[in-house]
């Protein structure tokens, strides 16, 4: 099936007879929902662009609602310029004409995500890594393809993972040789189809000459940092001494965050944004805020704080007993479960 090219748009833009124009909107309507595809090309100066059925649909819906011949003409209009030009910002790849079509990223500040995404070779076997979803949100929203992103706590590799499914190159620090071994088997298994570079480096990110790893690459800076720290103690993730997870105390931990804040800094472009992933404590029946210690450790360093997201998070792995159990814990000690953890995103000024 057809369905009307740009220029049978724009000739119906041109009709004065509102009914007519509503007419022609349900047949193409009609011929669209009885179309098995879900995906139709319109040129764009001289290339052609795939647009979503159910796009197109909301759009012309949307037409037919309106009563007068200005306001059918005003949305044919913005329908026509959606499908035949690009308006992007220079932080992304998001199509500001095409809106719409984004429903799957998120814009507000509570984030409840029910399943990880467990495709390709994203694994869950990584106790403390984080679920993909979360660099998948921010490479969309805060890189272009082809930008640079760095990750100095790089674990198994998820964000490199994501960015070599989404077409952007990556740095990620990682201290342990064991789990950068990981993180390389992971990164092997998935497809490179943008061909961009992803390397993790065996390192310790409060002592690395980043500008080294950067020269190596021929780049100058990032555009993007993902910072998903060891949450203190909460697990250990090695028995080095410049494990952030072996910190002596809160201060040494804070200390030693800052150091990465203050390295990784000056290598963001400036009105580049950065994330940092990071839950709080418990100790001693005391809750520990190192959210928002970490929070002020950027603030610090001059970053623009532009939200605090709040995740949700469901340790999947306790069983029934062990979850009743904390129930009654919790009932009985006065305290609550750690159900969240926080994403700052502060922008370089
Ligand atoms: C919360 S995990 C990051 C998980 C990662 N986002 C993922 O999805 O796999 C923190 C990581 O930081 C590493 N780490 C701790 N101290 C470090 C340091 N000084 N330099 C580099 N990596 C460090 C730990 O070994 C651990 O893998």
């Amino acid at each position: 099936m057809e369905i009307p090219s740009l220029q049978d748009f724009n000739n119906l833009i041109e009709k004065e007879d509102l009914e007519k124009i509503k007419d022609e909107l349900n047949f193409v309507i009609i011929d669209l929902k009885k179309s098995k595809k879900t995906e139709f090309s319109f040129g764009i100066n001289g290339t052609s662009s795939s647009v979503g059925k159910d796009f197109i649909l909301g759009e012309l819906n949307q037409i037919l609602k309106t009563r007068t011949i200005e306001r059918t003409k005003y949305y044919l209009k913005r329908f026509v310029k959606s499908l035949s030009e690009v308006k992007t910002r220079n932080i992304n790849d998001i199509n500001l004409n095409r809106w719409k079509e984004y429903d799957d990223i998120i814009t507000d500040s509570l984030w409840i995500i029910d399943k990880r995404d467990q495709s390709g070779a994203h694994k869950a076997d990584y106790w403390g890594n984080f679920i993909p979803q979360i660099p998948n949100q921010f490479l969309r929203r805060y890189t272009k393809k082809g930008e640079w992103v760095l990750d100095p706590f790089a674990g198994s590799g998820t964000t490199l993972i994501e960015c070599k499914r989404l077409g952007r190159n990556g740095i990620g620090i990682e201290l342990s040789p064991a789990v950068v071994k990981l993180a390389k088997e992971n990164l092997r298994k998935e497809k490179n189809p943008n061909k961009i570079k992803t390397k993790v480096v065996t390192g310790d990110s409060t002592s690395i000459d980043f500008r080294v790893e950067l020269k190596k690459e021929k780049i100058n800076s990032f555009q993007f940092l993902l910072i998903h720290p060891p949450y203190w103690d909460i697990i250990k993730f090695s028995k080095r001494k410049n494990d952030l997870s072996n910190a002596k105390s809160v201060d040494d931990f804070l200390k030693m965050f800052g150091i990465v804040a203050d390295k990784t800094y000056p290598l963001l472009d400036k009105g580049r944004y950065c994330a940092v992933v990071i839950g709080d404590k418990y100790s001693s029946g005391e809750w520990i805020p190192l959210g928002f210690y970490v929070m002020q450790e950027m603030l610090n360093r001059g970053y623009k704080l532009k939200s605090t997201i709040v995740k949700n998070f469901d340790t999947t792995k306790g069983k029934i007993n062990q979850k009743e159990l904390w129930r009654y814990r919790a009932l009985a000690g006065g305290f609550y479960i750690f159900k969240h953890e926080y994403i700052f995103l502060f922008q370089k000024r």
